[in-house]
């Protein structure tokens, strides 16, 4: 086998590196593991810094690059960045800076937005950061023009979720006054574009009724990744037994036993890398 061969089969091998300021990108690890069953994947959870949501732009940027290379030094082979905030504000720096694919999940989540509106309007949700960067209007019209994006930011969802209050009185109250302003918009599809939020799906649905589409990235998001494995010749071995392996900036996040339940994920031991 030539050299170029070796390295090839050798990359095969090695991990997928997913992140996010928390243990909401645990949704799209879900659905990786779900549609990539021979993959490895490495999910760092940046729990030392959530949320990433209500930072600058250039502090985004320079914790998704610290990340990622904590992700390269564990030989990942293409970074998934499995969260909107990042996503929105990063992605063309990584895709710059690092010499493996980077797939964000701001387009996979506009593909689903599209392919989903029947009357062409449709709602965003997201972090401040995610919300203020435009990101979604900005990839929802590239795809169709006359689709009407409404977003609201919900910088309060986020540390509900990381607390583990997922069906709880108090978080249906603060999802009724984010969702009513933009529902009074006539929506027919809502994008969770927070990776977070698909844990609150249940709240969330009983809140917009069954006349307003939820769609998120997660799915589009592993097709994605599956086609750029595909291109580039990286697709682990079918033979492969896939696994999932965590780790956290910081211990701190109880609920991620709850998130693995409720996501059907089988997590097992949870490193702590913190960082520098
Ligand atoms: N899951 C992240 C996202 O998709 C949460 C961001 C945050 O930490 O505020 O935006």
């Amino acid at each position: 086998m030539q050299d170029a061969d070796k390295h090839l089969v050798t990359k095969r091998s090695q991990p997928i590196g997913v992140f996010d300021s928390g243990i909401g990108g645990l949704t799209v690890a879900a659905a990786l593991r779900g549609l990539l069953p021979a993959e490895h994947i490495y999910y760092v959870g940046d729990t030392a810094r959530v949320p990433y949501g209500g930072k600058s732009a250039v502090t985004i940027e320079r914790y998704s690059l610290e990340i990622s290379r904590m992700l390269l030094a564990e030989g990942a082979k293409l970074i998934v960045v499995a969260c909107n905030t990042a996503s929105a504000l990063a992605v063309p720096m990584l895709q710059r800076e690092l010499n493996v694919p980077v797939i964000g999940v701001i387009q996979p989540g506009a593909v689903a937005a599209v392919a989903a509106t029947q009357n062409q309007c449709v709602g965003v949700i997201g972090t401040r950061a995610t919300v203020q960067s435009q990101a979604y209007e900005r990839a929802i019209r590239a795809l169709k023009a006359e689709v009407r994006v409404e977003t609201q930011a919900c910088p309060l969802l986020v540390p509900l979720i990381e607390e583990g209050w997922l069906e709880d009185r108090i978080t249906e109250q603060v999802v009724r006054r984010y969702l009513d302003p933009i529902l009074e918009k006539g929506i027919d599809t809502l994008v969770l574009g927070c990776t977070h939020y698909p844990l609150l799906f249940r709240v969330l649905e009983k809140e917009v009724g069954p006349s307003v589409r939820l769609v998120d990235s997660a799915r589009n998001c592993a097709l994605e990744v599956q086609a750029v494995l595909g291109a580039g010749g990286l697709a682990a071995p079918a033979s492969h037994a896939g696994s999932l392996e965590v780790a956290l900036t910081d211990p701190s996040t109880a609920f991620l036993r709850v998130a693995e339940h409720s996501l059907g994920l089988n997590v097992g031991e949870v490193r702590v890398r913190p960082i520098g």
